[in-house]
């Protein structure tokens, strides 16, 4: 099976992101064969500064190395770095029918959100599309907001082999089932536009006082309080052992110990956690051209397979034939 999935370079990655994508992208190397890309013309269709798209792409390569991305089994890239990847999605563009595009959400949450309706955010899944299906992908481990994308996806494919020959495989989305929502500082949804991330690699003295700033109610310390209502406890279910998670539900209920200790451990697990992975990425910060090496590796092994793709494309639709 070829696993296929994309990133957004939109700065250093939290644990938000850990459990919610690229801890489930790291385990399904040991059992496929996998591609995984920056998507960094995807990121152009919010408006990011220049120097930020560059700079959070070497920032998200760096996690995933230092994280145990197999860089030598897994393919790795910019997605910019193979440019026939647009082609086809001009290709597919006239297989798309307006109202497919029309009914996708992501596109009206994202305006809703503020961004400006520009052609390349409508057009956005034709891209990912052509993401897929140039690397002719069995399987795309996304979250359940990228669901829609994956149907438009297939709807597409099964288009472009209806209309010219059968060409693409209709891949199938692999579901990352949250292990639950992680919670960020304030309560809401851990999410960079909420800025109440805790970032995996940022200092540990940050880490711990961002912890210790987790929105709790006020109930005083020798009452009793309620685990599941509380977001320290959502973040401790994901770090702490099944035996030392069900010590901590017992002394919620029972009362007699503050949210604030139950902090303090969890700033301890946290930092403990990714500890070994911090050294590795420090060790990348301090040799980039490594890093850039990893990439550039990827790019050329991606491309061979998307140069053969879009061959095939052209010349089912009737381009580059000799005149
Ligand atoms: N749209 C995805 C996201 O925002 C990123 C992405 C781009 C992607 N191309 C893709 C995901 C192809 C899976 C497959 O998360």
């Amino acid at each position: 099976m070829r696993v296929l999935s994309g990133i957004q370079p939109s700065g250093r990655l939290h644990i938000g992101n850990f459990f919610g994508a690229m801890r489930q992208h790291l385990a399904l190397q040991n059992e496929h064969e996998c591609f995984y890309f920056i998507a960094d013309y995807h990121a152009l269709t919010s408006g990011p500064n220049p120097a930020d798209v560059a700079r959070y792409t070497l920032d998200v390569t760096m996690d995933y190395i230092a994280l145990g991305l197999d860089t030598e089994k897994t393919i790795f890239w910019r997605q910019s770095d193979v440019p026939e990847v647009t082609e086809l999605t001009w290709l597919f563009s006239c297989v798309t029918p307006m109202g497919l595009l029309q009914r996708c959400v992501s596109f009206k949450d994202k305006v809703a959100q503020g961004l400006a309706p520009n052609h390349g955010l409508f057009a956005y899944p034709v891209l990912q599309a052509a993401d897929i299906l140039i690397y002719k992908s069995d399987l795309v481990p996304v979250g359940a907001d990228q669901k829609q994308h994956i149907e438009v996806t297939r709807d597409i494919a099964a288009r472009f082999n209806n209309t010219y020959r059968e060409i693409f495989p209709l891949p199938e989305e692999h579901i990352i089932e949250a292990v639950a929502v992680v919670p960020g500082i304030d309560g809401r949804k851990m999410s960079k536009s909420y800025d109440n991330t805790i970032e995996m690699f940022e200092p540990e003295q940050s880490i711990r006082k961002k912890i210790m700033k987790i929105v709790t109610d006020s109930t005083p310390v020798e009452q009793p309080k309620d685990p599941d209502k509380c977001n320290v406890f959502a973040l401790l279910k994901l770090m702490a052992s099944p035996d030392e998670l069900a010590d901590w539900d017992k002394r919620y209920r029972n009362g007699g110990t503050g949210y604030g200790e139950a902090k303090k451990r969890l700033a301890e697990l946290i930092v403990e956690y990714f500890k070994p992975f911090r050294q590795k990425r420090t060790e990348l910060e301090n040799n980039i051209d490594y890093v850039k090496e990893v990439l550039a590796k990827g790019a050329e092994r991606a491309r061979a397979v998307a140069v053969a793709t879009v061959a095939e494309a052209r010349e089912a639709v009737g381009l580059g034939a000799r005149l």
